[in-house]
């Protein structure tokens, strides 16, 4: 390489449109994935304090939102549940008329080409908030029956893909979670049912205001039996292997800035394999909670994250901002 003063990077940068022959890494609106609460209890509706911006919606709301999503030309979305009863059981992940299920039913009614993903956890469901059932004896530090959870898992794929779900969507980094899924799909002839794991989930500051609209904080303890340590990235190697060794048909990471590392760490290992990366709640309240303070720029820091997620190596981001960010795309910068 000729070296200064005969090269200089600068030249490539002077306008608009050189900086855009220059460019590595562009972000398309097929890229954004729309994470979505529904609310059973109509009552539960509207604003997200912890998530400015963010509602929960009903099965009536949430129609408008799949049709606004699909205006945006976001391919897909991620629905979460908040049921209007929990028990022990979590028997409302489950039921064919819970209401994971009947979003599914109505979405694939009113934009019937929105792909729909389904988050495939127990932890809004159950009355105790873990990802799984509880384990007896009951230990705080190690609170889940990761085994007998297995089999609920099944069941909540199983009844979200009868119901229309393109993807289900493991996130609870239950060992095998993946396999005893794809199996109980499999059993049932649902085989073009497809699955999208977290499968490099770490145990993360970061999901706070997520747990405030699914209602889905743990009443004790906390998730680091199940959910990674952020110290760790060679076992978030070991478990993409895993997962895809159990026939996932696509993998996370999972919080995505925090873990732009991991992101290209799995993407190097695993250069032709899917691989999202989920901008999480906290991610996303930061940049609002800063931007409303007048101290980031939102737009600006909303467009450089995601820039910087799919840089990483993502190929698909799950992210708060899914409909802004396309909607800023319409726009020039
Ligand atoms: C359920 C689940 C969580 C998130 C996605 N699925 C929360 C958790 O593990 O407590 C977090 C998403 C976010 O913070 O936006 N297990």
């Amino acid at each position: 390489m000729a070296s200064f003063p005969h090269y200089r990077l600068q030249r490539l940068r002077r306008t608009p449109a050189l900086r855009g022959l220059r460019c590595e890494t562009r972000l398309h609106r097929e890229q954004l994935i729309d994470p979505l609460f529904v609310v059973e209890d109509s009552s539960m509706a509207g604003a997200v304090p912890s998530m400015p911006g963010i509602e929960r919606f009903t099965l009536d709301s949430l129609d408008r939102r799949a049709e606004a999503v699909g205006k945006a030309g976001i391919q897909a979305i991620l629905l979460f549940g908040v049921p209007a009863r929990k028990d022990a059981q979590a028997s409302g992940s489950f039921a064919p008329d819970g209401i994971v299920c009947r979003a599914v039913e109505r979405i694939k009614r009113v934009a019937p080409d929105l792909v729909v993903i389904t988050d495939v956890c127990l932890c809004p469901y159950t009355d105790h908030g873990h990802c799984g059932l509880l384990a007896t004896p009951r230990a705080d530090s190690r609170p889940i029956d990761n085994d007998a959870t297995l089999e609920v898992l099944g069941r909540v794929a199983v009844a979200h893909a009868r119901a229309g779900a393109d993807l289900v969507a493991p996130s609870g980094m239950i060992d095998g979670m993946v396999s005893a899924i794809r199996l109980a799909l499999d059993n049932v002839g649902l085989v073009n049912a497809g699955i999208l794991s977290y499968s490099a989930k770490y145990a993360s500051a970061f999901y706070g205001p997520f747990r405030d609209a699914a209602d889905s904080a743990p009443h004790f303890g906390d998730r680091r039996a199940y959910q990674m340590d952020p110290a760790n990235a060679r076992e978030a190697l070991a478990e993409v292997a895993l997962d895809i060794d159990e026939g996932a048909d696509m993998v996370m990471v999972k919080p995505a800035l925090p873990c732009l590392d991991i992101i290209r760490r799995v993407r190097d290992t695993y250069a032709s394999f899917p691989l999202a990366a989920y901008q999480v709640s906290g991610e996303y309240s930061m940049i609002k909670a800063a931007a409303q303070n007048g101290w980031l720029d939102e737009r600006r820091a909303m467009m450089e994250t995601l820039t910087a997620i799919v840089r990483a190596g993502a190929d698909v981001v799950i992210t708060y901002f899914a409909l802004a960010a396309a909607e800023a795309m319409e726009s020039k910068p």
